[in-house]
């Protein structure tokens, strides 16, 4: 059983997925971390964001199993990931690398950006996860208040358009819903809500 996950930055497809491998005892991936770890070495190297040897060379050195969502949450690193993200290289070792995940024999839940359009386009469920701009970067402003720091709505929510429109509009894997995917708008809908509408979703494909 693969179950795939995709949306834009801060619609919830993270906490879903955590909830849904929890439920029906899949392994979990969030590919958005792989990005992350190769911009995070960018950025820590010294290297520009578009030196594609240096990042190709990185996205090879990712390892599934030691990507710290701890280390790579930073918001700097987000936006750095969403640049190392269109160079098709990196994107082709990663894959590579998310498919290899999939095939674990348990079943697996992965989340990103192209689960359903290139990572596992045979995925026996395919979810579209969105909400509006604003909705997500109220999250997000609580989710840095809840930790104690401190950020600016129009930032967050100027932030948030420049990434999505940097996902969307890239020529290799751009974000968008599968043909197959189930849609599912989070603007008006706590986690719980979310979670039981996949459920549904997914016990319906079982
Ligand atoms: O999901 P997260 O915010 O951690 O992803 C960071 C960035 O990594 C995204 O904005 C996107 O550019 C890139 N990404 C991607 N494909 C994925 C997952 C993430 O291009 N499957």
């Amino acid at each position: 059983m693969i179950i795939a996950i995709d949306g834009p930055a801060a619609s919830g497809k993270g906490t879903l997925a955590r909830r849904i491998a929890d439920y029906y005892h899949l392994a979990l991936l969030d590919t958005g971390l792989t990005y992350r770890a190769v911009a995070y070495e960018m950025l820590q190297r010294g290297w520009p964001l578009d030196d594609e040897a240096h990042a190709i060379a990185a996205a090879r050195q990712v390892d599934l199993g030691a990507l710290d969502r701890e280390t790579l949450s930073a918001h700097e690193i987000a936006d750095a990931a969403s640049k190392v993200a269109v160079i098709p290289e990196v994107r082709r070792i990663l894959v590579e690398k998310q498919r290899a995940f999939a095939r674990n024999p348990a079943g697996a839940v992965l989340d990103g950006r192209d689960i359903g359009t290139v990572v596992c386009p045979d995925a026996d469920v395919k979810l579209y996860v969105t909400a509006s701009a604003e909705v997500r970067a109220g999250r997000r402003l609580r989710d840095i208040e809840s930790r104690g720091g401190r950020a600016d709505f129009a930032e967050i929510l100027a932030d948030i358009v420049h990434r999505d429109e940097r996902d969307m509009g890239r020529a290799d894997s751009p974000l968008k819903p599968a043909a197959d995917a189930h849609l599912l708008d989070t603007s008006e809908m706590g986690i719980e809500a979310a979670f039981l509408a996949a459920k549904a979703i997914v016990d319906d494909a079982l």
